[in-house]
């Protein structure tokens, strides 16, 4: 598969053209930004561990019945998907609260959530992801009612089978974000999944394993996310 023109550029990764029009290659970079691109930097080895990672656990959710837009790790740093049309929602799944959900509810990080949340942001850095409902999503045409529904039911499942493969890792899934795409008529899971786009305690010590390493200046970044993919990976 010939990597062509580009397609987009985002924040920590490339989207390329391929020879072939129902396909794009992903390149992952060791570029990182928090705050909307406020700070910026970079994290060494990051493009790898998030592709590795990703390819990994697209490939679980594949076969517990989640449909994606993975096709094959091409290697280190690209991997092979299907040309989706990306809904423009970030879709937020909470077991614990952390992060934006704590300063807005006031609820102090780490406490246990009764039941997973779900949140929606709108997917525009101009207006800083806004988080809508589901009424806005609908009203802006954003995505219909049908698509809504199998999204969240979608982001359920796929927070059973990754919050049991951490667990199994001895890593406690915090929250994560997910994107949605569609392709030859259905939804499908796309973006990526990886220390990035997920907070990942130690089930132990509590001791953050994820992009919060990087956004709050706390050290240990790359080690951080080596851990996490050799911990969920092992030998494979
Ligand atoms: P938040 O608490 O900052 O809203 O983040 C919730 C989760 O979403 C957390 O696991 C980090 C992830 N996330 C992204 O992947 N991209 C983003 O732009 C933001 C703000 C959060
Ligand atoms: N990557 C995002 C940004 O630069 C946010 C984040 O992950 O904190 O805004």
């Amino acid at each position: 598969m010939k990597k062509l023109d580009m397609l987009y550029e985002g924040k920590a990764k490339k989207v390329y053209k391929t020879d072939q029009s129902d396909r794009y290659i992903i390149e992952y970079k060791d570029d990182a930004t928090a705050f909307n691109g406020l700070k910026k930097g970079t994290i060494a080895d990051k493009g790898i561990v998030n592709n590795t990672m990703s390819a990994y656990l697209f490939e679980a959710l594949e076969a517990e019945g989640i449909p994606t837009h993975f096709v094959s790790r091409l290697d280190d740093r690209n991997m092979l998907v299907k040309s989706v049309e990306i809904v423009p929602i970030e879709v937020l799944v909470r077991n614990v609260a952390a992060g934006s959900l704590s300063k807005r509810l006031g609820l102090a990080e780490g406490t246990r959530l009764p039941m997973t949340v779900l949140e929606f942001c709108y997917k525009n850095d101009e207006l800083g992801d806004p988080i809508i409902n589901e009424y806005h999503i609908e009203a802006m045409k954003m995505a219909t009612p049908q698509e809504v529904e199998r999204i969240k039911e979608m982001a359920l499942m796929i927070n059973d089978i990754l919050a049991e493969r951490f667990a199994q890792a001895g890593i406690r899934l915090v929250d994560f974000k997910l994107e949605f795409g569609r392709c030859d008529g259905q939804i499908v899971l796309a973006d990526e999944i990886s220390p990035d786009t997920c907070r990942l305690w130690d089930i132990q010590t509590d001791e953050k394993l994820d992009k919060d390493r990087f956004r709050r200046d706390l050290g240990k970044v790359e080690e951080s996310y080596h851990q996490v993919l050799e911990r969920i990976m092992g030998g494979r």
